[in-house]
C-alpha cells in the first residue's frame, strides 16, 4: 500500500511543475484525495458494499468536486489535475499512467447497458473539459484535446479534437484535414456543401444579370424605334 501511495505522489512531481513539496502534495492535491477514497470505495464495492462504497465516493466527490464511481477500474499512477468537475463511469477502466484535467467526463451515451463507459489505455493524456462517451477504447499514449467530444475508438499514439472529435494526427504526423476519403468528417462535408451551393448561386446571379442587361438593351432599341417612328410621323404632319 505505501509503495502505492508514494507511486500516486511521485506521479503528481512528475505531470506538475507546479508540486514543490511532498507535504503540499498529501495536504492539496484534490486529485489525490479522490483517487485514495477511491481505493477504499472500490473494495468495498468488490466486497458487494455497494451502499457503503457509493456513500466514501459522494463524501470524497464533496471535498474533492471529483466524482469518481465507486465500480470504476483504475490503474496505476493516475494523475488528476485540479480535478474539479471530473466525473468518472461505473464501468471505465483506465491504464496506468493517465493524466486528466479537470471537467472530464469518462461517461455512457445513455443508449447502452452492461459496459458503457470507455476504456482508456496507458499513457493517455484527457484535456480539460473533454468528454469521452460510449464503450469503446481510447489507444495507449493518445491525447484528447481540451473540450473534445469523443464518441468512438481512438487509435493508439492519436492525438483527437473538437466536436465530435476527430483525428488531426497520429504516429507523430499531421493527417491532412481536407483528405475526405482518409478523414470523415460530417462538418467539413456541409461546408463543403455549402460551398458548392454558393458557388452554383453566384453562377445563377449571373445569369440573371447578363439576362436582365439584354432585356435592358432590348428594351432601349424598341424605345429608340418608337421616338424614331414618332418623329417620322410628326414630320409627315
Ligand atoms: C491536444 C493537445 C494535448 C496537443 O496534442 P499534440 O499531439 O501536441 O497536438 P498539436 O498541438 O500538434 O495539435 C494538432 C492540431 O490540433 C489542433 N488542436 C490542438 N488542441 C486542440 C483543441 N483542444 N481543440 C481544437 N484543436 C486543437 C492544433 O491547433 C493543431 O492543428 P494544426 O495541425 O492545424 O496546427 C493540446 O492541444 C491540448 O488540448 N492541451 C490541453 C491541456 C489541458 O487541458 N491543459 C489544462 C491545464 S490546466
Amino acid at each position: 500500500m505505501w509503495k502505492q501511495i508514494r507511486s500516486d505522489i511521485e506521479a503528481v512531481f512528475q505531470n506538475d511543475p507546479a508540486a514543490k513539496s511532498v507535504f503540499e502534495v498529501v495536504l492539496t492535491y484534490s486529485g489525490l484525495h479522490a483517487i485514495w477514497a477511491h481505493r477504499i470505495a472500490h473494495w468495498f464495492y468488490r466486497k458487494g458494499w455497494y451502499t457503503v462504497a457509493r456513500v466514501i465516493s459522494q463524501i470524497s466527490r464533496f471535498f474533492t468536486g471529483i466524482e469518481i464511481h465507486p465500480g470504476a477500474r483504475i490503474g496505476k499512477r493516475l494523475f488528476i489535475d485540479h480535478g474539479m468537475g471530473v466525473v468518472i463511469g461505473e464501468t471505465c477502466e483506465i491504464g496506468d499512467d493517465v493524466v486528466l484535467y479537470q471537467g472530464v467526463t469518462l461517461g455512457g451515451t445513455g443508449k447502452e447497458s452492461g459496459k458503457r463507459h470507455p476504456t482508456i489505455g496507458n499513457n493517455v493524456v484527457i484535456s480539460s473539459g473533454a468528454k469521452v462517451l460510449g464503450s469503446f477504447t481510447i489507444g495507449d499514449h493518445s491525447k484528447i484535446g481540451a473540450n473534445a467530444v469523443v464518441l468512438s475508438e481512438v487509435p493508439p499514439y492519436s492525438t483527437v479534437v473538437g466536436l465530435k472529435a476527430r483525428v488531426v494526427k497520429q504516429n507523430g504526423v499531421s493527417l491532412n484535414k481536407l483528405d475526405h476519403d482518409k478523414l470523415p468528417d460530417p462538418l467539413i462535408d456541409i461546408m463543403t456543401k455549402m460551398q458548392d451551393e454558393i458557388a452554383s448561386l453566384r453562377e445563377q446571379v449571373n445569369e440573371l444579370k447578363q439576362e436582365n442587361a439584354r432585356l435592358a438593351r432590348e428594351q432601349h432599341e424598341r424605345e429608340k424605334i418608337v421616338a424614331y417612328e414618332r418623329i417620322g410621323e410628326g414630320s409627315n404632319l
